[in-house]
């Protein structure tokens, strides 16, 4: 009995001396693991007589159930401490200001260009992009402009080569989709065009859409009922279009459209500058030198096309009065489009 009394002392004190569970687990290991302390107890029964063994084994037994407990203890002990540790090593302080995040938002020309992609999409158009570096021909010569034409003065190009240039017009797309698809054709073209070109109202570089309609018995009236429905969309329920005569190498007749202004609803204000009709794209009747470029026969299919400024259309609905502040990226300005 003493000796197990020294034994579980000896245990106790190596069992406190253990710093974590793992040497914790190994002092274990020295007194009740297969090698250690009580086993080595164990063999020593053999030595003794038959008649000893029972009271032996009992003491033996006692022993293990002592120290089965006080390892117990200590295990259940140490890992209270050690949580605690893990606590005070992971400690939040949950009073502490958060950190903000501040949430982007889409540019207001890439709305613009989604919700008129939305509007016209819904009308059956599909949309088509073309190549921002055009050839000569797709962006002039087939649009019915030939080099020495003076319309080509309408637009400062950048050119590239004698051949290549930045698009002027997303127009070239007209060409491109003619090219590849027989009529009936409703197409929706957005992109970057680049002209030589830099105030208040125009920046060198701009976003199109282009529209293309082509099929029989196209006419005016249709551009007219469709663009109706796109300015009701875009602007207000009450606004209305107005078709002017104007001229384009690619259509005719051509027009200018303008919408009925919706800040003063056409009575006449700054917006509109007092006549009541703000310009919003050119359009027109596809010109039958561009169906035949295309070897699309006039005779047969007639088409409407249409083109306007993104940034414009953006400018007019968000009232903003210089295009650069749509280049300059002024985060103040940008977080104002948030919804
Ligand atoms: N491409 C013309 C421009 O950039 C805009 C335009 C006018 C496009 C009439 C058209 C159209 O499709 O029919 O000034």
């Amino acid at each position: 009995m003493d000796e197990n009394d020294k034994i579980v002392e000896e245990a106790e004190e190596a069992a406190s001396k253990a710093r974590d569970s793992r040497s914790l687990y190994e002092t274990k290991l020295k007194f009740l693991g297969r090698e250690g302390r009580l086993a080595t107890l164990m063999k020593r029964m053999k030595e003794l007589a038959a008649a000893q063994r029972p009271v032996f084994g009992k003491q033996v037994n006692a022993l293990r159930e002592r120290l089965e407990v006080m390892f117990a203890e200590h295990e259940e002990r140490m890992k209270r401490e050690e949580l605690m540790n893990k606590l005070a090593a992971e400690r939040v302080d949950v009073t502490m200001p958060g950190k903000r995040h501040s949430e982007g938002a889409l540019h207001p020309v890439t709305r613009v260009k989604n919700e008129l992609i939305d509007i016209f999409s819904g009308m059956g158009f599909e949309v088509f992009e073309g190549p921002e570096i055009e050839s000569d021909y797709y962006n002039f010569t087939a649009l019915n402009t030939p080099a020495d034409h003076p319309a080509r003065d309408m637009q400062d190009t950048f050119y590239l080569t004698d051949e290549f240039l930045l698009r002027t017009q997303t127009s070239a797309g007209q060409i491109r989709l003619m090219e590849r698809k027989k009529p009936p054709i409703k197409m929706l073209s957005p992109g970057r065009v680049f002209r030589s070109d830099d105030d208040a109202t125009h920046s060198p570089m701009f976003h199109q859409m282009e529209g293309l309609v082509v099929d029989k018995g196209i006419t005016l009236c249709d551009l007219q009922g469709m663009l109706d429905k796109f300015v009701e969309a875009m602007f207000s329920k009450t606004s209305r279009t107005r078709l002017r005569p104007s001229y384009f190498p690619f259509t005719e007749p051509s027009v200018e459209v303008d919408v009925s202004c919706y800040i003063c609803g056409g009575k006449g204000c700054p917006l509109c500058k007092g006549t009541g009709w703000i310009e919003v794209l050119g359009a027109g009747m596809v010109n039958r030198r561009v169906l035949e470029n295309c070897g699309v026969d006039p005779d047969v299919y007639t088409g409407f096309a249409f083109g306007m400024g993104i940034e414009r259309i953006a400018m007019l609905k968000y009232g903003i009065n210089n295009i650069k502040l749509l280049t300059e990226n002024d985060v103040r300005f940008l977080d104002q489009f948030k919804n």
